[in-house]
């Protein structure tokens, strides 16, 4: 099959994502992994949160395929709440990065009135997580509008989205990260000079990753399932 063949067939299964399980999402870009047949099943389970990456461009097709996988999750009565801010520019993400070492530095002082000697200690380490925290080469914030039709159900509409973008990016071989704490929020906001108009869902960076991580442990299914009833 072309590359584009490849292309417009993984495009359209990943817009009938959730439609059927089995389908097959076919042929991530070979260039990253040598696995080449990524069903939906697959994309779902190899997924992991990734937290370093290499600094190998997203091909804006890639970037778009994810984005509008993002797009195409349910929401409340159809309403679409989002935004997807696309931060590219190594010097805005340098700026997220900086702010969130000062904001970090600035809560261990509070909370710990730490020596010179653990401060600075401290201050090695926070530098080191956030380096591989913003080594990938894109982020992508999701936002909800207050304003929507019926903003009460943004906080479900959020993370679809998300879910979906997360899936959709790890089939065509890129990580992600659904970032809440670990990027305060009054960073971004700050940064990206988000309207008050708008509430953050996540912050995810898209990349390749230096490895994927183990599956961290995961509860039994049997433990999830109530039969019936309560
Ligand atoms: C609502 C939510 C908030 C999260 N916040 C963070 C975060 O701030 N920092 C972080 O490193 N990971 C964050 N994560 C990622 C989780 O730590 C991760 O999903 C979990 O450890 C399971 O690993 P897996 O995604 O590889 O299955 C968050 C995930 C969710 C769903």
């Amino acid at each position: 099959m072309s590359e584009f063949k490849r292309r417009e067939f993984l495009k359209s299964s990943l817009l009938t994502a959730g439609l059927g399980a089995g389908a097959v999402l076919s042929c991530a870009p070979s260039k990253q992994e040598a696995e080449s047949d990524l069903t939906i099943m697959d994309a779902i389970m190899k997924r992991r949160s990734v937290r370093h990456f290499k600094p190998d461009p997203v091909p804006e097709a890639d970037l778009r395929m994810i984005l509008d996988a993002a797009r195409m999750a349910a929401t409340a009565g159809n309403q679409q709440p989002w935004k997807f801010i696309v931060t590219r520019d190594p010097a805005v993400i340098l700026k997220l990065k900086e702010a969130c070492i000062a904001a970090s530095i600035e809560s261990m002082k509070k909370r710990e009135n730490p020596s010179e000697e653990k401060l600075k200690e401290n201050t090695a380490k926070v530098t080191e997580y956030y380096d591989r925290c913003f080594s990938a080469p894109i982020f992508v914030t999701i936002l909800t509008d207050n304003k929507s039709r019926w903003p009460s159900y943004n906080h479900w509409d959020g993370p679809m989205a998300a879910g979906n973008l997360m899936i959709a990016a790890r089939a065509l071989g890129y990580g992600t990260v659904f970032y809440t704490d670990s990027v305060p929020d009054a960073v971004t906001k700050k940064v990206l000079n988000i309207p008050d108009q708008y509430e953050r869902v996540c912050i995810t960076p898209i990349g390749i990753p230096v490895e994927w991580p183990e599956t961290p442990e995961k509860k039994d299914l049997e433990s999830f399932i109530v039969k019936e009833s309560f």
